[in-house]
């Protein structure tokens, strides 16, 4: 086999057996295949695209370049779940201890933010002394004793999607649905669970600002994941606008504790049901309606809440700072924006809002970068929202006075105000099965 051979089938529009995706890809990681070759080759697959079948193959290879996480030492239904990403997106803190508490294990790794989107990882570091770099026997012990934890990518995790993924980075062909479906699958794959909910945000903070595009990932994602053998759902969830009010990371345990003690925002108690909801679906604890009612229950009880704690506690965390949130350390300097006019806010760039929060120390510029845990953004005005001249729009958080002019004019940049409401998007647009 030559891996000229199988880029040219590729250009030509062929479709690509198993045998010469395992060469082409392991011939990478392996150093066999040259950073130009497999460059091409990814062009290649960006202009024709993949079928069903190879890329359900193409990500089982790579799934398979490195560790394969066999997570039978612990017993029951293991599930996970995925965001594409988000700003103020910190469900898997609430949905998490939610499905624990209801029986369904959650031994789950996460990420670190990105670009203008937060990451698990992050904010769960937010509460101190919580350790997320945790080794694989502990994690497992953790989870088989109290049926959670979450914890940061740990071991050799699909190498071929890192090394793809750094390729694509530099080479034009990182928005491609085959190419995006098997990088994040892979590693979801990888890291073990029976079920796993994927949560594609769509709208101008998203990966994917189009409906159409957003559901076109979701059904290559839910195709790879039971072509595996996994069960898989997808939900297509409103990123038009930040979830929720806070936008940081220690803000952001904040509201996902409110939301557990259910005093949280509409928009985000409702989207963490809804994910919860089918999360426990695909573990098969009962229809839809009777998983949402567990999931209300769990929060109503409290039993959600204490899961929650049990994980911190378990991970060295300090809970005193989630019973009584006066006790996270504060931000040195706070600044209110108040409404030059007044009006409807009628769009919010969500995109540039968590940019504004990155300004603020809330996220990495470079990979250097240290973050600044009570940083961020309070939002007191979201997209629909009624608006007087003189009212406040926000509260920007940052240790350093000097942040705040660059986060200011990249915020109040990011809001279009109109003289009457305009329709907001639906929080959950659309189930993928
Ligand atoms: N996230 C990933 O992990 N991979 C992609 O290709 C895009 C987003």
């Amino acid at each position: 086999m030559r891996m000229f051979d199988i880029i040219a089938k590729k250009r030509d529009g062929g479709v690509l057996s198993r045998e010469e995706l395992e060469f082409a890809v392991m011939g990478f990681v392996n150093g066999q295949v040259p950073d130009y070759q497999m460059s091409a080759l990814l062009m290649a697959i960006y202009l024709r695209g993949m079928t069903e079948k190879e890329t359900a193959q193409l990500t089982d290879v790579m799934a398979h370049s490195g560790d394969m996480v066999d997570l039978s030492a612990i017993s029951g239904i293991k599930a996970d779940k995925h965001s594409t990403g988000g700003v103020g997106d910190k469900t898997t803190l609430v949905i998490a201890p939610i499905v624990a508490a209801c029986g369904v294990k959650i031994a789950k790794m996460s990420g670190r933010g990105l670009g203008h989107t937060g990451g698990t990882v992050d904010k769960m570091e937010a509460v101190p002394g919580t350790q997320t770099a945790v080794d694989r026997e502990r994690f497992f012990a953790q989870v088989n004793e109290i049926g959670i934890s979450v914890i940061g990518q740990s071991g050799n995790l699909a190498p071929a999607d890192k090394k793809m993924y750094a390729l694509r980075d530099v080479t034009a062909t990182i928005g491609c649905v085959p190419l995006i479906a098997s990088s994040i699958m892979s590693k979801k794959l990888a890291a073990g669970s029976d079920c796993i909910l994927l949560d594609v945000k769509t709208g101008n903070g998203a990966f994917m600002k189009t409906l159409d595009d957003s559901i076109e990932l979701a059904k290559a994602m839910v195709s790879i994941g039971q072509h595996n053998g996994r069960k898989v759902a997808a939900l297509i969830t409103d990123m038009d606008t930040p979830l929720g009010h806070n936008i940081g990371n220690s803000l952001e345990v904040i509201e996902s504790v409110e939301v557990l003690k259910g005093h949280g925002p509409a928009d985000l108690t409702e989207v963490c049901y809804q994910l919860a909801a089918n999360m426990l679906y695909l573990a098969g604890k009962g229809s839809l309606e009777e998983c949402r009612r567990m999931a209300e229950e769990a929060v109503a009880s409290g039993a959600a809440y204490e899961k929650l704690k049990q994980m911190f506690a378990a991970q060295g965390g300090d809970v005193s700072v989630l019973d009584d949130p006066d006790k996270f350390q504060k931000a040195k300097f706070s600044r209110p924006l108040l409404a030059a006019e007044s009006g409807y806010l009628v769009r919010m760039n969500t995109e540039m809002v968590g940019n504004a929060s990155v300004c603020l120390g809330a996220g990495r510029i470079t990979k250097e970068d240290t973050i600044d845990f009570a940083a961020g953004i309070v939002l007191h005005k979201k997209t629909g929202d009624k608006v007087e001249a003189g009212e406040c729009l926000a509260t920007l958080y940052a240790d350093h006075e000097e942040k705040f002019a660059a986060a200011e004019e990249m915020f109040r940049a990011a809001l279009t105000f109109g003289p009457a409401p305009e329709p907001v998007p639906a929080l959950v647009m659309a189930r993928v099965t």
